[in-house]
């Protein structure tokens, strides 16, 4: 049978991509509402250049600015920022920033219109909130397309997403242009999650043929910065790849979600501080060794689709970007208990056990 899976695919954001798009489209925000809530982190709106576009194309137009996202946006936050936007009847939100911007827009969108706690979140299901606008200016999550929200609680110390068809932006504009002055290193790590999001989403069992193709071009968009990243140095080019792979990455993410390395990485982040994007692809060794026993041919397409001649090339371009804390046999055997807790676990092929994570833990950590 052609294709060889059953097809579920959704994919509501209007996706505006290219250079002075927010220019280019204008007639968005005024199609949106009347009276938006701009919602941004504390500089990366301003440096980027894209907060003044969008004052500039707002013409004089009332706008209420929230611009205290934190990087790792805090629910309590969210409340407040809530508060106001209800305060002034604001009736669409544009978010301007990095995926915490972003994913705090779409929380606040959410409890603007409805009579819930920021806690409610995370337990009820919200089928309501205000239109988003969303413009990245980071190459990483994916936020803009995705209906995923991700959290700091600050009563549990730690970070927990919601999810729900309602707040997936209205619109994305994506201007390659708004990346030009993050720094290498940011550049980077948040170029590993996009990636990580079209690897896992490719093997996740979840994955269909759509979804795969989503992938596919995600992954081919990224082997175009694969040099940029060797060399650290990053032109128009490779920035537009990045966020075109990012894009598509989250589009990918958002009809399978993630597996084990997304699962792994979490507490690479939290206890050792690696950014997301290198806590990901610290378990590049493991994670592309099981695919390679489980899903032949996916590895084999993955690596040619990245432009590398073999595996161990393509592990290696990994390894050699990103930070390598050792770990030792207590926090391996720790952090793959909490990893098994993670839903995404069980998406990734292989039916991996506690042994076998604890495996990966050890084999990412040389002990
Ligand atoms: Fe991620």
């Amino acid at each position: 049978m052609y294709p060889q899976t059953d097809i579920k695919s959704y994919m509501p954001v209007k996706i505006l991509f290219g250079n002075n798009c927010v220019f280019n489209n204008k007639d968005v925000f005024k199609q949106t509402g009347k009276f938006p809530f701009i919602v941004t982190g504390k500089s990366g709106a301003v440096k980027s250049g894209a907060f003044d576009d969008v004052i500039s194309v707002l013409n004089g137009g009332p706008y209420i600015l929230y611009d205290r996202v934190e990087e790792n946006p805090k629910v309590s936050d969210m409340e407040d920022a809530a508060i106001i936007s209800k305060k002034f009847r604001c009736d669409y939100i544009i978010a301007i920033g990095g995926g915490s911007a972003l994913d705090a827009a779409k929380a606040i969108a959410v409890l603007a219109v409805n009579n819930m706690s920021g806690m409610d979140l995370f337990s009820k299901k919200a089928d309501a909130a205000l239109p988003v606008i969303a413009i990245p200016t980071t190459s990483g999550t994916g936020s803009e397309v995705t209906p995923y929200s991700i959290l700091t609680v600050d009563e549990w110390q730690t970070k927990k997403s919601f999810a729900g068809d309602c707040i997936y932006p209205k619109i994305a504009l994506l201007d390659p242009k708004y990346t030009f002055s993050l720094p290498i290193d940011y550049t980077i790590s948040t170029a590993f999650d996009a990636v990580s999001h079209l690897f896992e989403s490719y093997f996740s069992l979840k994955s269909n043929e759509m979804s795969k193709m989503y992938s596919q071009e995600g992954i081919r968009a990224f082997a175009k910065a694969v040099d940029a990243i060797k060399n650290r140095k990053f032109d128009e080019q490779s920035r537009s790849a990045l966020m075109y792979a990012s894009m598509l990455g989250g589009i990918a993410i958002s009809h399978t979600g993630t597996t084990a390395m997304h699962a792994m990485g979490y507490s690479m982040t939290y206890f050792h501080g690696l950014p997301h994007g290198f806590a990901n692809l610290y378990f590049a060794e493991p994670y592309f060794r099981h695919m390679m026993k489980q899903e032949e041919q996916k590895t084999k397409t993955v690596t040619d689709l990245m432009g590398m001649t073999d595996l161990q090339s393509m592990i290696n371009f990994f390894s050699d970007n990103i930070p390598r804390p050792k770990l030792n046999k207590e926090q391996c055997e720790r952090y793959a208990t909490l990893a098994m807790m993670q839903s995404s676990i069980k998406a990734t092929p292989g039916n991996l056990t506690k042994e076998d994570i604890v495996n990966m833990f050890k084999e990412a950590g040389r002990t």
